[in-house]
């Protein structure tokens, strides 16, 4: 499979990342308190360097082994070039077939889907961004992909996200065991 190129939207570029991406990715995840609280600031930018080393490389060795382009992209602002954050594709994997949506069988065990991600800078969220740069994405599944469904997962009270789920058209599902914490919310979006 190829390297997914990038896309362009309206307003936005959907570009792989680069190494010089990481200072934006860094402050990205701070600004998210997506950190671990256990490391000073200086070590989460260590991980956070190491992600991305990971995922610009991941781009190129899933495509030579004809993996799914899984990884986060950037998100950036066509008119001025700025970072506003990450979509992607990611890998997922749940009991998705206890769910209604996917037949609603008690005894299912867990399977991979293909999952979406996303995240913005708090200063560029409620403009839409990240449902267009979402949309281009699952333009880009039905069309240079083929896959026949998308979900995304998330916690019950991170309502934004799951209002992301909604403006693409997903069908929200609730996880019906509440024991088993994650995930919590799926939404699915199946495509033609
Ligand atoms: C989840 C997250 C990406 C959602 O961001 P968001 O900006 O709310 O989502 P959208 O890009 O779809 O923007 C929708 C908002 O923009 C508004 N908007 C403004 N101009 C718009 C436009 N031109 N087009 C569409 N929407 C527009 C909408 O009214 C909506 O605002 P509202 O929520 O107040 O009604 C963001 O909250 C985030 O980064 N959270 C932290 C990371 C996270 O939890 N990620 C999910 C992992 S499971």
């Amino acid at each position: 499979m190829k390297i997914i190129p990038t896309l362009e939207t309206e307003r936005l570029r959907i570009r792989p990342l680069v190494s010089g991406d990481l200072e934006d990715c860094h402050r990205l995840y701070v600004e998210i308190d997506w950190i671990d609280h256990e490391l000073d600031l200086a070590a989460n930018r260590v991980r956070r360097a190491s992600w991305l080393a990971w995922t610009i490389d991941s781009y190129r060795e899933l495509a030579a082994l004809h993996q799914p382009p899984y990884g986060e992209r950037a998100i950036e602002r066509r008119a001025d070039g700025a970072f506003l954050g990450l979509v992607g594709l990611v890998p997922s994997l749940a009991a998705f077939g206890q769910l209604p949506a996917f037949g609603g069988r008690t005894d299912e065990r867990v399977r991979p889907e293909m999952g979406l991600f996303w995240a913005l800078r708090p200063k560029a969220q409620g403009s839409g961004f990240a449902t267009e740069a979402a949309t281009a994405l699952v333009g880009y599944a039905v069309d240079g992909l083929r896959v026949e469904r998308l979900v995304a997962t998330t916690e019950r009270d991170n309502r934004a996200s799951i209002a992301v789920m909604r403006r693409l058209g997903m069908t929200i599902e609730e996880n019906p065991h509440p024991t088993s914490d994650w995930p919590q919310v799926v939404g699915v979006l199946n495509l033609e």
